[in-house]
């Protein structure tokens, strides 16, 4: 277990039980995903942005199989844009994810590879069916804890690179109090 440690406190990952591990995802982590950079810096990069607990029946890779997980994204902003997950598409890249809102307020945006961005507001309930292509990133649009499961093939794999390097589009800002896509 010792030999793992670093590894795990570098990735922010850990092993919460048989099978599930949990992410962290800290401010300082999130480096390449809000624009103002002015407002980035002056945040806590310690700071919890999300975590993700997610259970994993198969190894990953597996053709077949299928992983869920539970995101928990805080509520907050950099400057004017909401807290938001990494966002990515699959390794596989034809590989599709449901994802559903368990608690809060959330807008799931979307982009294909021709970059064209939209998004789907999630609450309590909503389902979201995120088709093969699709990248995909989620922003707390509310005062409260957004929580929404995901499910994805255990054979889709994340490929962040593409949003790191390039971003979504068009980005969620709060406009007058609402969220818009600019
Ligand atoms: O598999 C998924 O799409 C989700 O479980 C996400 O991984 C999770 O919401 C965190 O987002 P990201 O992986 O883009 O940081
Ligand atoms: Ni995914």
């Amino acid at each position: 277990a010792l030999i793992f440690l670093p590894k795990l406190i570098f990735t922010g990952k850990e092993l919460i039980g048989e099978n599930v591990e949990r992410i962290t995802r800290r401010m300082g982590d999130l480096r390449d995903v809000f624009e103002d950079k002015a407002a980035f810096e002056v945040m806590d990069p310690n700071l919890i942005a999300y975590h993700v607990s997610s259970i994993f029946p198969v190894k990953e890779g597996t053709p077949g199989g299928l992983f869920m997980g539970i995101t928990y994204l805080m509520p907050g902003k950099v400057g004017d844009e909401y807290f938001m997950t990494k966002g990515h598409f699959h390794s596989n890249i034809d590989r599709a994810e449901f994802y559903w809102g368990v608690e809060g307020e959330g807008m799931l945006i979307l982009m294909n590879e021709a970059r064209d961005v939209w998004a789907e507001r999630m609450y309590p309930g909503s389902l979201h069916y995120i088709p093969g292509g699709i990248a995909h990133r989620v922003a707390n649009v509310g005062n409260s804890i957004l929580t929404f499961a995901a499910s994805w093939p255990s054979d889709a794999g994340h490929n962040y690179g593409i949003i790191a390097r390039e971003g979504f589009a068009r980005r969620l800002k709060e406009v007058n109090g609402k969220p818009e896509l600019i």
